[in-house]
């Protein structure tokens, strides 16, 4: 995969002039594995609130559920795996509830850190952490660098991610280097702007699941899933298991990727 994305790569896809290259897409259309998968992890509350139980007690419940998740990924043989774990806009919830998130965050990072190394997963916290306190910040740091080396699985989790703040800080570094002259206006293209945005060397998201009954997209990865297979499901996150995962899997296994082309064309290159 090269650093630019299913989409916008030559090897995968398209030619530089935004034609596309039959050998990559038929890779595409051929895919029956998504490479990235993207995860709005949604439905913590209800799923506590239904037996009575205190909101926190579902966010506890669904890091199971990522854990689950993790392995799943790691034995259907998934390459990127992105979870939405705090949105850019959560903080508008209410003090306690942001400050108990916060804190799971910060001890779920400590619990799982080992397992994680030693299954060969890398962690990339992808979203704006200067927010966070100095003390998660660090610990992020740490996390990432002790798992950078890792190839199994990159485990992206999106915390104060917004996929508008995304495009935005990519168009800001963009227009630093055209302020200092290292490129002009007219370098700004889809491709160099998709190298600026997050996970940029990990190909555009191919699947994109949402638990918890809703069919919003809640500025989550924007770009990167301009054109990913939706999935959405009722289950709510701490219910989503095994077989939930093998089932979004299998409906995105049957779905015509079609990427502007018409049906027969795609058919001639399912080889
Ligand atoms: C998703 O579950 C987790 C976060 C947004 C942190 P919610 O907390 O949104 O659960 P519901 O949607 O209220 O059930
Ligand atoms: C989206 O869930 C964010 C995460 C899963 C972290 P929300 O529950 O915040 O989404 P909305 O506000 O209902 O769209
Ligand atoms: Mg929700």
């Amino acid at each position: 995969m090269s650093s630019t994305g299913n989409l916008t790569s030559p090897e995968s896809g398209n030619t530089q002039d935004g034609t596309a290259s039959a050998s990559g897409l038929a890779s595409l259309v051929n895919q029956s594995l998504p490479r990235h998968v993207a995860i709005i992890m949604d439905g913590n509350g209800r799923w506590a609130q239904a037996q009575g139980k205190p909101r926190v007690m579902g966010h506890k419940a669904g890091v199971k559920a990522v854990r689950r998740a993790v392995s799943t990924a790691r034995a259907l043989g998934i390459k990127s795996l992105t979870l939405f774990a705090f949105s850019s806009e959560n903080w508008r919830r209410p003090d306690k509830e942001v400050s108990l998130l916060m804190e799971l965050f910060m001890t779920v990072l400590k619990r799982e850190l080992k397992l994680l190394d030693q299954n060969g997963v890398r962690l990339n916290i992808i979203g704006d952490i200067s927010r966070f306190s100095p003390r998660l910040q660090k610990q992020i740091a740490e996390a990432e660098a002790r798992t950078a080396g890792n190839e199994d699985l990159i485990l992206n989790v999106a915390a104060n991610y917004g996929g508008r703040w995304d495009i935005v800080q990519a168009a800001q570094t963009l227009a630093q280097k055209v302020e200092t002259g290292e490129i002009t206006s007219n370098q700004i293209t889809e491709e160099s702007l998709s190298q600026h945005l997050c996970m940029q060397n990990q190909g555009e998201v191919d699947l994109m699941i949402r638990t918890g009954g809703d069919f919003r997209i809640s500025n989550f990865v924007l770009w990167q899933a301009a054109y990913a297979e939706l999935v959405f499901t009722d289950t709510l996150w701490p219910d989503f298991d095994e077989q939930a995962f093998h089932e979004a899997i299998a409906i995105f296994a049957g779905r015509q990727r079609r990427f502007g082309l018409t049906g027969s064309q795609i058919e001639d290159l399912r080889a």
